[in-house]
This record gives C-alpha cells, structure tokens and sequence, in this order.
C-alpha cells in the first residue's frame, strides 16, 4: 500500500486508472481504525479494482467545545490494518492541504444537517459535506463505502451526491459491533472501564426496540417509551436524543409500518456516542 499525502498525486492516480478502466472504491475515515472501518475496506476490495482510503481528522467537523485535538491519531498502525485489509492507497492529507488560509466555500445539506446530530453538534454536518465533497473532487471514485453506524451522515451524504450529481455511487455497510453489542466507534477508547459497561445500555435498548417491532408494535411512541425505559437503568448517563424518524427526511414518524430510522445518543462523562436501528 501507498501512501500519499499530494491531493494532486491522488487525483493523477485516480485518472490513470480510469483510463485504464479501473473501477475505484473510496473509503473515508478519521482513522483510529477499528474492525467497523475494516468492514468496508472489505467491501471496497470486492466491489472495486482499486481502494482508496483517506485518513483526515476534519477540522471543519468539529465544534470548538470538541475533541478534535484530542481525537485519537495512529497512523502508523492504521497503515498496517489498511494495508493487511487489501487497501492500495491511503490518501493521508496535512489540514493546508485540504483547507487553504483563504478557504471560504462550504457544502451544506440545509435541512437536514439540523436534525439529529446536528441539532446538538451545530456546524457538524457542514464541515462533513464539505470535507466529503473535497474528498469526491480530489478521489474521483466510482463507489464510495459509508458505515450505518452513522446513521444521519449516510441520509446526508446521499443528499448530497443527488442534489449535486457527483458521479459516485454510495455503497452502505452495516453496523460492527462488540461482542456485547456495543457499535465499534474510534471514540469508545475515550470510555472508563465503568462507562464502558454502562455503554451498552445503547445497544440494549435499541435491541428492546427492535423486539417489540417483531412482536408487531407499530406506535413510535410505545416503542420509545420501552427504550427510555432501558435508557434510564444508567442514570449516570445524559440521554441526548431517542428518536424514530423517517430514513429519509429525518423527521420524526408516529407510526413504523412504513419503516423508520431508530436513533439514539448519549454522552457518558464528555463522550458522546451514538447507535441506530433501521426498521425496513
Ligand atoms: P469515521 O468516524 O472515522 O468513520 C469512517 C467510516 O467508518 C464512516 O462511514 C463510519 O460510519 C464508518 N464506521 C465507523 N464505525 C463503524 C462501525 N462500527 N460499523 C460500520 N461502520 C463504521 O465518519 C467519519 O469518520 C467522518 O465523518 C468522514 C466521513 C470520514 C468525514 O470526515
């Protein structure tokens, strides 16, 4: 595997093998790699000739009370993961490489980049449309690979890609998770051993969702009250949002019988972190 750090080089990369009628898999991340990441190196591997992956901790995606210095940074064995995942190229950009000093322009999802994360972390999913857009520009690829664990960035993305008609095809992965449930994120490290026990409770109560919705409960309000239920087994922790809203407005549903994205957040001490269900 290479790696490249010239938004240039990558692009001259990425044409070449057009030309050579290559198809290109792109996988973005902000590294801290973890299995979840790996899953969809995987399916980039078998969907395209070519995998790219990028490792860029955002800046623009962070709110100025956030963990962007702090976010974790192991690039070294990231490489090694990518590299053993059968990734071809990391794409590994300084922050002026991808933001000039006079950086001005944006990409903004309007609506929906004010609804759930977004309601909290105001600023977030700009500074995500932008840095993917970037990332579209500079990769040129056929597929890109985004996890469900982020539920409310796939919706976003996609909007994005259809509103402005980029050439890329976005391919969803499901969520990876612990043994015990938990949805793999680079933020759990930031857990004590107590809060990680307590951060299943996630998992739990999405799980709580999902069998009442076997069972035929179709009331989102019914199915939200049984996961608050579960939610307030750890007191300790302070519930950000429990939501069941449409997978593709993002507004809250009433009724699931059409479907409905199950979403929830919570910080645990400074951590926040996040899990989804998605009801077909
Ligand atoms: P990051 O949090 O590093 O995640 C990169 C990709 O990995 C995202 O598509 C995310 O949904 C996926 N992912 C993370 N944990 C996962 C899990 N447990 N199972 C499946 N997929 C998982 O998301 C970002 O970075 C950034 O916002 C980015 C898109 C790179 C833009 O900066």
């Amino acid at each position: 595997m290479q790696l490249i750090s010239s938004a240039a080089e990558i692009t001259a990369l990425s044409k070449a093998a057009h030309h050579a009628g290559k198809r290109i898999g792109f996988v973005p991340t902000m590294g801290a790699l973890h299995p979840g990441h790996l899953s969809l190196v995987r399916a980039a591997r078998t969907q395209s000739d070519v995998v790219i992956a990028s490792i860029f901790v955002n800046p623009a995606q962070f709110g100025p009370m956030e963990d962007f210095t702090k976010y974790p940074r192991s690039l070294e064995t990231d490489s090694a993961m990518l590299a053993a995942g059968g990734c071809d190229y990391l794409f590994h950009p300084s922050v002026d490489e991808m933001y000039p000093k006079d950086a001005d322009t944006w990409v903004t999802v309007e609506a929906l980049s004010r609804k759930l994360d977004g309601h909290s972390r105001p600023g977030h999913f700009r500074g995500v449309t932008t840095v993917v857009s970037k990332l579209f520009n500079i990769v040129q690829p056929d597929f890109a690979f985004f996890g469900q664990k982020d539920a409310a960035q796939v919706v976003i993305v996609t909007k994005m890609v259809r509103d402005l008609n980029f050439p890329v095809q976005i391919v969803v992965c499901p969520i990876v998770r612990e043994a015990d449930g938990l949805a793999m994120s680079s933020r759990n490290a930031y857990l004590s051993p107590a809060q990680r026990k307590q951060a299943t409770v996630l998992s739990r109560s999405l799980m709580r969702v999902q069998m009442l919705a076997d069972q035929g409960e179709h009331s989102s309000a019914a199915l939200l009250a049984a996961a608050k239920q579960i939610m307030a087994e750890e007191p300790s922790i302070k519930l950000d949002y429990f939501e069941v809203v449409s997978a593709t407005t993002l507004d809250p549903v009433l009724d699931i019988s059409g479907g409905a994205l199950v979403a929830v957040a919570a910080y645990f001490g400074t951590t926040r972190l996040i899990d989804n269900l998605l009801l077909p």
